[in-house]
């Protein structure tokens, strides 16, 4: 997984599977440019990557600023999307602001990177998006991500297609040990992790850096598009 001297952008690469990508682009030799909102959760990320780091402030639901953002980074080789967030709920309660709030950021955030993104990416570049388990294993509650992480990866497949011979991929992990989890309560999360972990074959929740090896794969074979690969320890399948 050779990434000497390649440019590597990270929308969310300042927090969980987005830095722990980041990282590891890093370590294979790389250059990272991260992006999120909040300027003090990337300068902190800047210090643990240590090397080879851009950090630039941005917003993934403003489309203007997504343009902006790709005409001022300029060329690059692969692009990595994990920047998410917004409210869930039951269907029937969760207000459709609310939803399309939550669409903004994973649904329209991705389809704006790959929009504004591609004419920048060099010959053997790559994008990765980022779903998640509920594609496949739908949840109470959780709905609005069901259906957002469904037309990821069927927009994935699209656009391996029309963007070729950029390949498209979608990392799609199953539940993972990131600061998504901190709004929760120590014992909550505790009880939580130990819950999944007893369900899933792997018998453990996942770590970042289980999926940042599966974005490096991603971007490294150059045989593989159109494709997503489930890092959920086989959660979906129980
Ligand atoms: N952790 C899990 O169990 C799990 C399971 C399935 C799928 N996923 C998916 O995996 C991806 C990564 O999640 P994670 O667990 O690594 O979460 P995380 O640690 O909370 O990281 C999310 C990142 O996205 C950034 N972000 C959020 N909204 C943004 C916006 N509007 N514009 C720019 N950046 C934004 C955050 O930074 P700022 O706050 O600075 O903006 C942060 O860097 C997400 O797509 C998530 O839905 C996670």
């Amino acid at each position: 997984m050779d990434l000497q001297g390649k440019r590597v952008v990270v929308l969310g690469g300042s927090s969980g599977m987005g830095l722990a990508t980041a990282q590891a682009v890093v370590h294979q030799g790389g250059h990272v440019v991260i992006a999120s909102r909040s300027e003090e959760k990337l300068k902190k990320a800047q210090e643990q990557i240590r090397k080879n780091v851009e950090i630039i402030t941005l917003d993934v639901t403003n489309e203007h600023d997504m343009e902006n953002f790709f005409q001022k980074i300029g060329k690059f080789d692969h692009l990595v999307s994990t920047a998410a967030g917004g409210p869930t709920g039951n269907f029937l309660d969760l207000p459709i602001q609310d939803a399309k709030k939550t669409f903004a950021a994973k649904y329209w955030g991705q389809y704006f990177a790959a929009k504004y993104g591609a004419p920048f990416i060099k010959d053997g570049g790559s994008i990765t998006f980022c779903t998640g388990v509920l594609a496949r294993k739908p949840a109470k509650g959780f709905s609005i991500l069901s259906t957002i992480n469904g037309g990821i990866e069927a927009l994935a497949r699209a656009l391996a297609v029309e963007l070729s011979p950029i390949r498209v991929n979608v990392v799609s992990p199953g539940i993972v040990d990131t600061p998504l989890y901190d709004k929760m309560s120590s014992e909550e999360r505790e009880d939580y992790f130990v819950s999944i972990a007893n369900q899933v074959p792997v018998k453990r929740v996942g770590k970042p850096e289980d999926v940042a090896e599966a974005f490096l794969y991603l971007m490294t074979n150059s045989f593989t598009t159109g494709t997503t690969l489930h890092v959920d320890g086989g959660y979906s399948l129980v």
